[in-house]
């Protein structure tokens, strides 16, 4: 179920708060500058529908962003468990990090961890199926899909080539939760 914990970023094993009401978790984050939404599909999709008819299931809410946010794409991606690279993929965000380009995702199906490092505190939010959530060019943030990860999830971009990791160098992601 989706939720967000609240840490003190100087110490990962005891949130100072957690909620898994949706209305809440958007209030908290929006307070730290960060969008979430509970988006529904205008009809049923799967994981394994093909990326215009998932598109199109949540096309109202994917324009509007689109607009509210002048992002000019938007894809798909999906991973399965058995995926040959899924050890590599899910590597490759484990550590903080920052983007120039919002990350802006939208899970369809399956889950991921998001923690986002602002202002001394770590925003932990797992993402689930039906949820949105805008991380913000410049915030430091790590993403974990697990060791057998599952998800498909729209994403929205400005320009994709901006859509590149830059490590800060810092350990702090080493002393938060995993997603297992
Ligand atoms: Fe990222």
């Amino acid at each position: 179920v989706t939720r967000l914990r609240l840490y003190d970023e100087k110490s990962g094993d005891r949130p100072i708060a957690e909620t898994a009401d949706p209305d809440e978790i958007a209030e908290t984050l929006k307070r730290a500058g960060v969008r979430f939404e509970r988006w529904e599909a205008s009809r049923s999709v799967a994981a394994g529908d093909d990326q215009a008819a998932i598109l199109e299931a949540y096309r109202a809410d994917v324009d509007r962003l689109m607009r509210e946010g002048g992002y000019r794409t938007a894809d798909v991606v999906s991973l399965g468990p058995d995926h040959p690279q899924r050890a590599e993929l899910r590597q490759k965000f484990l550590e903080e990090h920052t983007h120039s380009e919002d990350e802006v995702r939208f899970f369809v199906a399956g889950r991921g961890l998001f923690s986002l490092r602002i202002d001394g505190h770590v925003y932990e939010v797992l993402c689930e199926a039906g949820d949105l959530l805008g991380v913000p060019s410049g915030t430091r943030h790590w993403f974990d899909m697990g060791p057998r990860p599952s998800f498909a999830a729209i994403r929205l971009f400005i320009d994709p080539a901006g859509w590149v990791a830059s490590f800060t160098g810092d350990p702090i992601a080493n002393r938060f939760p995993r997603l297992e």
